[in-house]
């Protein structure tokens, strides 16, 4: 009952978190949260994907035994093939598939705690060495909850459906507006076009897939085990996994590039910003992680649910006087406070917004966010639609002024046109309802507020303080965080996406992270999405090819 079939089960992320909930809450959990042996890896079959017998060269583990279990197991694989849909046709691609592979010595739930490593041999009958390729590294992480590598593989499709209806709300109070634009790891979305770890084989590079333990994860007394830093603790762990065997696991170690959507997307930028950092140091013992380093070349992030303790007073600047669905507004003074709050930090960020925009304050973020990037969306959907398209468009949405090549528009009309989804406040909810309120629970507690705003405001102690442990885990989630400490360790290179209609959190939260990241001198590559909402992935062959062009590989 612990192993998953996910070909059946996953159809997109509401299912999916709704059955990781199910699971932890009636399957059987690791009796304690201590080690627990690997479970022996079952073939993969998605739709998509054949599955052959066993290719040569592929061995048991029991016949030649490794005395060092972080030892990458270069001889034990199945070949596989699939189909891979691209704008130029479709392509036939086999690769290697090494499937749950343990990345640390001691895990403590090794149904999470391991990996699936994707080599391409061939693509369209043309033989491809991969020895050298980038790595593609992509957590499925959603909602913060658990990522599971049992069960035959990791999922076959991410996130959300393609097209996107995810109606309803998930689990922890993550509900999510439906994202217009498909998915990363979808196939399709709008497109049509695969998946990005689809087009990654097809490009020819090596696709590493971590599960990672989440808020979700219970053993069968109770103890949570996968509450933060859990989660960036172990996809951490799988980077450093991927550098102890340079050399060994096909690829260039050099080029890891992570990615993630949503709360995988947070990880996939805080594991881009927090490389080299010795904070992490005591989880990575208590796991047995590699001794290796854990930086990452280049960090690609789709609508990143991050800067978590900040993200409820940002939610309110943008959205706090917008009325929800039911046409309510939320609590004007409460959200009055959190605008001001919103005001001093990105006060004391200090940030110049980019193309040389000048300092960033609340008060002209929403002109920066319109010129830097909400017309350009608007102008590239508006001008790629056909001419009875774009006058049907412009005829609904008579906000929006077109001289005939460019769009303009006021940033309130733009913010009504959006609407606000969550409530008041968004991430650190007075009843701990939100999501992020399990995500900062304890070992014995599921769920605990992480600002002091929320704590104070929900107990009526205008001087209570949050836990005292709180500080550094909220910091160790935080990509800003390290960003802001000088950005060290940080990846060079950042692929930042979003869509303009996803109200899962304020704009500014992406926004943020691409002006401090370029404003410590790294290559930001950052795009909105036109009317797209949460999740959208429409230029995923761009991506492909910018990773091409930032490591200088061809195969
Ligand atoms: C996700 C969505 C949210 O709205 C949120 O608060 C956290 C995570 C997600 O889809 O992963």
């Amino acid at each position: 009952m612990k192993k998953m079939n996910w070909n059946t089960l996953v159809s997109g992320l509401a299912l999916f978190t709704l059955l990781a909930t199910l699971l932890s809450a009636c399957a059987p959990a690791p009796a304690s949260p201590a080690a627990q042996p690997a479970s022996p890896a079952t073939p993969a079959a998605s739709a998509a994907v054949e599955t052959q017998p066993t290719a040569s060269g592929a061995e048991t583990p029991a016949e030649s035994p490794s005395a060092d279990p972080l030892r990458f197991p270069v001889d034990s694989f199945t070949v596989q093939t699939e189909t891979v849909t691209t704008t130029t046709g479709i392509k036939q691609v086999s690769y290697r598939l090494y499937q749950h592979i343990p990345y640390v010595a001691k895990p403590v739930d090794a149904d999470y705690q391991s990996l699936d490593v994707k080599v391409p041999i061939e693509v369209d009958g043309k033989a491809v060495d991969a020895s050298r390729a980038p790595i593609l590294f992509a957590n499925h992480v959603g909602g913060y909850m658990a990522s599971s590598n049992a069960g035959g593989g990791m999922p076959a499709l991410t996130g959300l459906p393609p097209g996107g209806v995810m109606t309803g709300t998930l689990p922890g109070g993550m509900g999510g507006a439906p994202p217009a634009g498909g998915m990363p790891g979808m196939p399709g979305g709008e497109s049509g076009i695969s998946r990005n770890t689809d087009l990654a084989l097809a490009a020819g590079y090596v696709v590493v897939e971590p599960g990672a333990r989440g808020r979700n994860n219970q053993a069968q007394d109770g103890t949570y085990y996968g509450k933060a830093p859990a989660a960036i603790v172990d996809l951490k762990a799988a980077v450093r996994y991927i550098h102890y065997n340079k050399g060994v696991i096909p690829g260039n170690t050099d080029w890891i590039i992570s990615t993630g959507v949503s709360a995988g997307g947070a990880l996939s930028a805080l594991l881009g910003a927090s490389g080299g950092s010795h904070l992490y140091d005591e989880y990575f013992k208590q796991i047995g992680a590699a001794e290796a380093e854990d930086t990452i070349f280049a960090s690609a992030d789709f609508c990143p649910i991050t800067d978590l303790e900040h993200a409820d007073m940002a939610y309110e600047w943008i959205f706090g006087t917008v009325p929800l669905k039911d046409g309510t507004l939320v609590d004007q003074a409460i959200s009055q406070q959190l605008q001001q709050a919103f005001a001093d930090y990105q006060a004391a960020l200090k940030l110049n917004g980019v193309n040389g925009f000048g300092a960033l304050t609340a008060d002209n973020y929403g002109q920066y966010l319109v010129q830097t990037y909400l017309a350009p969306a608007a102008n590239r959907y508006l001008q790629a639609l056909p001419e009875a398209e774009r006058t049907a468009y412009l005829a609904q949405n008579a906000w929006i002024t077109w001289d005939g090549s460019q769009a303009s528009f006021s940033f309130n009309d733009f913010i009504r046109h959006v609407g606000r989804t969550k409530g008041l406040p968004a991430f650190d909810a007075f009843d701990l309802s939100a999501g992020e309120n399990s995500l900062f629970g304890n070992e014995t507690t599921n769920a605990r507020h992480f600002t002091k705003f929320s704590l104070r405001q929900a107990s009526g102690d205008a001087n209570a303080e949050i836990d005292s442990d709180l500080g550094e885990k909220v910091n160790l989630m935080n990509p800003m965080y390290f960003i802001n400490q000088g950005c060290s360790g940080c990846a060079k290179y950042w692929w930042l996406r979003t869509g303009t209609s996803d109200a899962d959190t304020s704009l500014t939260v992406i926004s943020n992270l691409a002006a401090s990241l370029e404003n410590q001198g790294k290559q930001v590559n950052a795009v909105l999405y036109w009317d797209a909402g949460h999740g959208a992935d429409q230029d995923a062959e761009e991506f492909i090819a910018w990773i091409g062009q930032i490591t200088g590989y061809t195969p």
